[in-house]
């Protein structure tokens, strides 16, 4: 099915673009953070875990470990026992970026979220997926889930912000740190349209 040109641009998407990443903390994703499959489903494990994490209905959050300095974040949800597809998935909240590497915590409220049309209830099984962009493409954890209206994550998971602005803190002025900061977004916007025009071709290709 897949013409070697087409072997060829995902090689290359593959080499160029992807060189740092994420880690789910918490909620523990489906396995071993695997490096090379993070830009796909799931982090290549497709399928969903018997041990879900219990999860709070509303109040809870979700922590990661970001190795980029600038980056966009969002939530995906499903409700299928095991999702195969991001078809499955919709939207839980509106992506956000954020600076800085190390740890980072967001909060994760169901019962506020754009997606209470799923009717969400104590007991259900769902499955999110993270999706994580520092400018050289979208990568992907998943963790399965059972949620609970009478539950509270557990005060030793760890839930902090690392400080922000990684690049800048020492002797530069604001006005340095201001030209370093809009230089990051227009290579971040700029490695982000040779994605999308790779993808277009790609999706040309396939078509
Ligand atoms: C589920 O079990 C596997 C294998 O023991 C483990 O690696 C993983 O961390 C567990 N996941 C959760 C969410 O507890
Ligand atoms: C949720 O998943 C667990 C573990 O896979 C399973 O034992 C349980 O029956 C499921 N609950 C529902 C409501 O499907
Ligand atoms: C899940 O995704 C697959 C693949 O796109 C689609 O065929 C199926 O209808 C979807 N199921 C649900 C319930 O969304
Ligand atoms: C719902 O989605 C809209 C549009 O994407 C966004 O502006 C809003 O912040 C979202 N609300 C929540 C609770 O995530
Ligand atoms: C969860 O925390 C809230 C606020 O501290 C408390 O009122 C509630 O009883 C707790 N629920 C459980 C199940 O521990
Ligand atoms: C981390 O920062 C985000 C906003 O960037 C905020 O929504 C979140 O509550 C913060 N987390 C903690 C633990 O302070």
């Amino acid at each position: 099915m897949h013409s070697p040109a087409v072997a060829f641009l995902f090689a290359l998407i593959t080499a160029v673009v992807v060189n740092a990443h994420f880690q789910l903390q918490f909620p523990a994703p489906r396995g071993v953070f695997n490096m090379d499959n993070e830009p796909t489903f799931c982090d290549g494990y497709l399928d969903s875990v018997s041990n879900r994490t219990e999860f709070p209905l509303s109040g809870g959050f979700y922590s990661l470990n970001s190795e980029h300095t600038q980056w966009v974040v969002g939530v995906l949800i499903s409700t299928l026992d095991n999702p195969q597809s991001f078809n499955n998935f919709s939207q839980v909240n509106s992506f956000f970026q954020d600076d800085g590497e190390g740890l980072f915590c967001f909060p994760l409220d169901f019962a506020t979220s754009n997606v209470t049309s799923l009717g969400l209830k104590s007991g259900d099984n769902v499955t999110i997926q993270i999706v994580f962009d520092g400018g050289d493409g979208q990568l992907y954890q998943c963790a399965d889930l059972t949620l609970s209206d009478n539950f509270n994550i557990s005060s030793s998971v760890s839930c902090t912000n690392a400080t922000g602005s990684t690049t800048t803190t020492s002797t530069s002025p604001s006005a340095t740190s201001s030209t370093t900061t809009s230089s990051a977004m227009s290579n971040y916007l700029a490695v982000n349209s040779a994605i999308g025009i790779l993808f277009a071709v790609v999706g040309l290709a396939l078509a």
